[in-house]
């Protein structure tokens, strides 16, 4: 009787947080509030007119099952002992469960006896089942049994403190996996750290057979060619070992098609069409990246003005450029898009094509000042030699006083 209550507490629960979840509530705010209120209490007044006085046993020995597939578990269960007055009906389960530390429980109605799903192992599980059967052999109402619960956690060793640290795993062109991290804070003397990993594919995990390493420690992991494991979890673990302590271990689960770092684009092409209008084409990296998973940034500068960006899905752009700017400089990255996964990492930079403008009114001036200023400058010089020349004469000729009149004269 107190768990069918529960169960239905649970459901309007569910039922709350449903109207409440940020996500929507764009959209259903809309409603007014009385249409909640009334969905809430028809909810609730459904609960206690139906299954109040029809409850049905609890599936028993539910077991969460950690395979040594770094987070990958199974939950098991088996069905009620009895069904009383339910003999003929079909039994469904409820089944919920999470991570500790997490708000939100996995729902899942099955008719199965076991679900397998994957968790964060540096966190423990919990999980909880209740019986469910529905339809007609129940009269038309939901009947629930109390649920039961249990939780998992992997046997915690070491202290917080001797587990690595900053892990980064990138997909170089979605053909190289590398995952790198530092030792941890506080590691005892001769500690070594290693890597184990697993996908559905693997029959157990699997150690890392290429580690980088620095100062003779593990610091790294080079893996073989991975192309069967993508768009699926691809758990890992870094545990360690030393003669005085165990290491506390790490894991991380990712798809590896999430964590792509692509080459750069090649062979850009920066052309001039008209006056106004620059064109940029440039190639998709050589490897096993799809063209179509690609999106670009493509960056430009003016003169000295600062970087503008654009984002494109092509493999092309056409831009407007500045009445007056003489040097135009651009560069290209790219990024796995939407399309094919749901995040990744860009690129570095292409090399950088620049176009300076001939600077034709300019060199014209200049190819015209600088041969005049050269003539002037030679007459100049000549005509002070002259007058020199007969300032001197004159001195011979005529004396001091005719000279300083001639000077005065001439000026
Ligand atoms: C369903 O209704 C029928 C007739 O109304 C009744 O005989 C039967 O016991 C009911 N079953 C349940 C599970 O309440
Ligand atoms: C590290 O993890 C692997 C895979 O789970 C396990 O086989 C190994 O015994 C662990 N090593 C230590 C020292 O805990
Ligand atoms: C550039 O110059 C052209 C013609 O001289 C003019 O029509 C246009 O408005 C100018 N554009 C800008 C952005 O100044």
């Amino acid at each position: 009787m107190e768990g069918a209550h529960n169960g239905r507490a649970w459901a309007a629960t569910t039922a709350t947080c449903l109207l409440l979840d940020p996500g929507e509530m764009h959209q259903k705010l809309r409603y007014p509030k009385w249409v909640y209120l009334s969905f809430l209490l028809m909810m609730l007044g459904h609960s206690y007119s139906s299954s109040r006085h029809m409850t049905v046993d609890p599936p028993h020995n539910l077991k969460i099952v950690d395979p040594g597939f770094l987070g990958h578990l199974n939950l098991q269960w088996q069905p009620p002992l009895t069904l009383g007055m339910f003999q003929h009906c079909t039994v469904q389960y409820e089944l919920r469960y999470r991570n500790v530390d997490s708000e939100d429980w996995e729902t899942i109605i099955t008719k199965k006896l076991n679900y397998e799903d994957g968790f964060d192992l540096n966190q423990g599980v919990e999980a909880k089942i209740q019986t469910l059967l529905t339809g007609h052999c129940t009269n038309g109402s939901d009947v629930h049994s109390k649920w039961i619960q249990t939780s998992f956690w992997i046997p915690l060793q070491g202290e917080p403190e001797t587990k690595i640290q900053e892990m980064q795993c990138i997909n170089y062109n979605w053909k190289s996996l590398h995952c790198t991290w530092k030792p941890g804070e506080k590691i005892p003397k001769g500690a070594n750290y290693n890597l184990y990993y697993w996908y559905k594919g693997l029959d157990r995990a699997v150690q890392c057979a290429d580690y980088i390493e620095s100062n003779g420690r593990h610091v790294g992991c080079q893996f073989p060619s991975m192309e069967l494991a993508e768009y699926q979890d691809f758990n890992i673990c870094v545990n360690g070992s030393s003669l005085a302590l165990p290491l506390r271990a790490s894991y991380f689960s990712f798809q590896l098609q999430n964590i792509v770092k692509p080459s750069p684009p090649e062979q850009l092409n920066l052309t001039q069409r008209n006056p106004e209008e620059l064109h940029l084409e440039w190639k998709p990296p050589e490897g096993p990246v799809p063209s179509h998973c690609l999106t670009y940034e493509v960056q430009f500068q003016e003169d000295d003005a600062s970087w503008v960006s654009r984002s494109t899905e092509k493999e092309m752009i056409t831009l407007q450029k500045s009445n007056g700017s003489r040097r135009f400089c651009i560069w290209v990255r790219d990024k796995v898009n939407i399309y094919c996964a749901n995040e990744g990492f860009w690129s570095e930079w292409s090399s950088q094509q620049c176009l300076e403008e001939q600077q034709d009114d300019d060199s014209w001036l200049l190819f015209i000042i600088i041969p005049v200023t050269l003539i002037m400058l030679n007459a100049i010089l000549v005509a002070s030699l002259l007058v020199q020349k007969q300032r001197t004469c004159l001195k011979q000729v005529l004396g001091k006083k005719e000279v300083h009149f001639y000077h005065e004269a001439i000026y």
